[in-house]
């Protein structure tokens, strides 16, 4: 990780705006309708809003935008009435730059300037089926999701997403709780890999298989309990699942849509039931090596702290 290289700030001038959208267009390719612009991102920051920006030096000493992340307030409801939390809209960092850390430290920069809002909860969606996405979110930033939208943005057009039902993951990241708190420490937590889960009971409620051409497939689901029925009790649950996603979903997208589709519906019948039953997304297992293994760790109970 060469995170030196990177230096990060609060955006604030128009031209560094401009360059955000600019980012956008790589970063999304493909539709110039989906790109939020730069006036819109300057009236959010200037009501709250947050836009920081991660730049490198080039060869002629002029610097280049290489990610960003941006998000504005919003209000969530309790029972004692609505509470102000920020709401993360988009982060992106330039597909040359990706895997080198940045994306965390721009959130780890986030989280550090919404913690002086007095803001105690961001929130973002992220698809649940990107594994890069699910290491970053929820294993190296402890956000964590009960919450599954059906087709959240309905249609979008850009080419990370054209052509397939935009089901989402609404992530919790509690930025005073423990979990976030160790997690983005400096002295990096020790991760638990799949023999701890599965030394601690943990199982596999859909293994995938894998065909000749090397992309994994969605096998039948087994729930280790009746999911018809709404009488259980907590003791009736195991403590943890663990749920498979592919580990390059981008791939099976472009190599076969009517198998990245199975995935979608496969993954749409697992996580609201398991959502609904009390389960909490809580931790994220990837196994990098060929073929690699990517598998969401699901808790019962309320796991925000
Ligand atoms: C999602 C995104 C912002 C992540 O940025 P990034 O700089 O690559 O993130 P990081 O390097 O901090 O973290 C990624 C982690 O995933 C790991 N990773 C790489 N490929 C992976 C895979 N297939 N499965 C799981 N983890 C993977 C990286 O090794 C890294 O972990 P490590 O630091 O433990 O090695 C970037 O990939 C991106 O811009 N994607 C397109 C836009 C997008 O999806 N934005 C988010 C929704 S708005």
């Amino acid at each position: 990780m060469s995170q030196q290289k990177y230096h990060l700030r609060i955006l604030s001038e128009p031209e560094e705006f401009s360059a955000v959208e600019a980012l956008q267009r790589l970063v999304w390719p493909g539709n110039e309708t989906e790109v939020v612009p730069a006036h819109l991102l300057i009236a959010a920051v200037k009501h709250g809003g947050l836009c920081i920006g991660a730049f490198i030096t080039t060869d002629k000493e002029s610097e280049q935008i290489v990610g960003f992340v941006f998000g504005l307030p919003g209000i969530y409801h309790t029972p004692d009435g609505p509470r102000l939390m920020h709401y993360s809209h988009m982060l992106g960092v330039h597909p040359d730059h990706r895997s080198e850390g940045l994306g965390f430290l721009l959130k780890r920069a986030q989280w550090q300037m919404v913690r002086k809002q007095g803001v105690d909860r961001i929130t973002w969606t992220y698809d649940p089926l990107l594994s890069r996405n699910a290491h970053l979110n929820i294993a190296k930033l402890g956000a964590v999701c009960n919450t599954y939208h059906i087709d959240y943005y309905g249609v979008l057009r850009d080419g990370l997403n054209v052509g397939m039902p935009t089901d989402r993951f609404e992530v919790d990241w509690w930025v005073h709780s423990q979990r976030v708190n160790r997690r983005l420490s400096r002295q990096a937590r020790q991760q638990l890999d799949l023999a701890h889960y599965l030394a601690a009971g943990a199982e596999i409620i859909n293994p995938s298989g894998l065909r000749a051409d090397g992309l994994p497939y969605p096998r039948p689901i087994r729930f280790p309990f009746d999911i018809q029925d709404s009488s259980l009790k907590a003791e009736d649950y195991p403590g943890l699942l663990l749920v498979e996603i592919p580990s390059d979903y981008l791939q099976i997208k472009v190599l076969d849509p009517n198998l990245a589709l199975e995935w979608r519906l496969h993954s749409r019948q697992i996580f609201p039931v398991l959502f609904q039953h009390g389960y909490f997304v809580t931790d994220f297992i990837y196994l990098r090596g060929n073929p690699a293994r990517s598998l969401y760790v699901l808790s019962h109970g309320d796991h925000t702290l």
